[in-house]
């Protein structure tokens, strides 16, 4: 089945589900769990239900669609993503955010945990992806490209929206909440990375996670604005690397989660 043909299926599911005008899509990655508690929630879907989407499998995603309210704006919440390392295909990935867009969404908002490979950003804070390298072995646009749904060979010169990232630090500003600007690296995972490789990584970037970038590549394809803040979560200093301890970055995503559900709490309040 063709990709418009599969995401009419979803639409219309969905759409009949209840899910009629979201204004914003958000993606919920680590760290920003809490903000569904915010949400009064008009409809809420398992994944597992929804036609042609993939199934989440990580512990701590769990797998469902929000549509509700937040700040008076209707949102249209991914609780859960999809990661490469996980066995999806980057397809599939990136299929909720066409979807996304297909039912009307203005503009898409993503979170995600990294870590961090520059001493300005200490574990705990919150940084605005300016920019990305993809390092992800793949690209969710390979293969025919279906008219449809968007350029061949997307421009990428401003992969972030710039409206929405001056309104994120705007909002930071106000809110007296730290969100430096930085570069974000898309590895593959699910290994955390050797002194070496954040070596070589922190001369390309000051971040580096397992997610994100197929999503936002998608949304420039599909001229979708965007922008992403990760969480940092662990120091990535190849000359003192402790071993990892994942329990430590859960703990350390969900501290900053007030933070970062403030943040985006009061920038989809802005946002059209
Ligand atoms: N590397 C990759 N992904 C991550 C890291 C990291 O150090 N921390 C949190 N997600």
């Amino acid at each position: 089945m063709e990709m418009h043909e599969k995401l009419k299926e979803t639409t219309t599911y969905l759409r009949n589900v209840g899910v009629v005008a979201p204004q914003t899509g958000i993606v919920l990655g680590t760290g920003l769990g809490s903000l569904v508690n915010e949400i009064e929630i008009i409809t809420s879907v398992d994944y597992a239900s929804i036609p042609h989407f993939p199934l989440s499998t990580v512990e701590s995603h769990e797998g469902r669609l929000i549509y509700g309210t937040l700040a008076n704006k209707t949102v249209l919440v991914m609780q859960g993503r999809f990661h490469y390392y996980e066995g999806y295909r980057f397809l599939d990935i990136t299929f909720p955010v066409r979807v996304m867009k297909a039912l009307g969404v203005s503009q898409l908002l993503l979170s995600n945990a990294a870590g961090s490979m520059t001493p300005e950003l200490p574990k705990g804070s919150l940084m605005l992806i300016d920019d990305h390298i993809n390092f992800l072995p793949g690209n969710p646009l390979r293969g025919v490209n279906d008219p449809k749904m968007g350029d061949r060979f997307p421009d990428m010169s401003r992969p972030y929206s710039p409206e929405i990232n001056a309104l994120f630090k705007q909002v930071a500003a106000e809110l007296s909440i730290s969100l430096k600007e930085g570069i974000y690296l898309a590895v593959m995972g699910p290994n955390l990375e050797t002194r070496a490789e954040y070596r070589m990584f922190r001369t390309f970037a000051n971040a580096v996670g397992m997610s994100t970038v197929p999503e936002v590549i998608v949304a420039n394809q599909i001229k979708l604005p965007c922008a992403a803040v990760s969480v940092l979560t662990d120091e990535c200093d190849p000359d003192h690397l402790k071993p990892v301890d994942i329990a430590d970055i859960l703990k350390t995503a969900a501290e900053a989660e007030p933070h970062l559900t403030r943040l985006f709490k009061e920038v989809v309040a802005r946002l059209p």
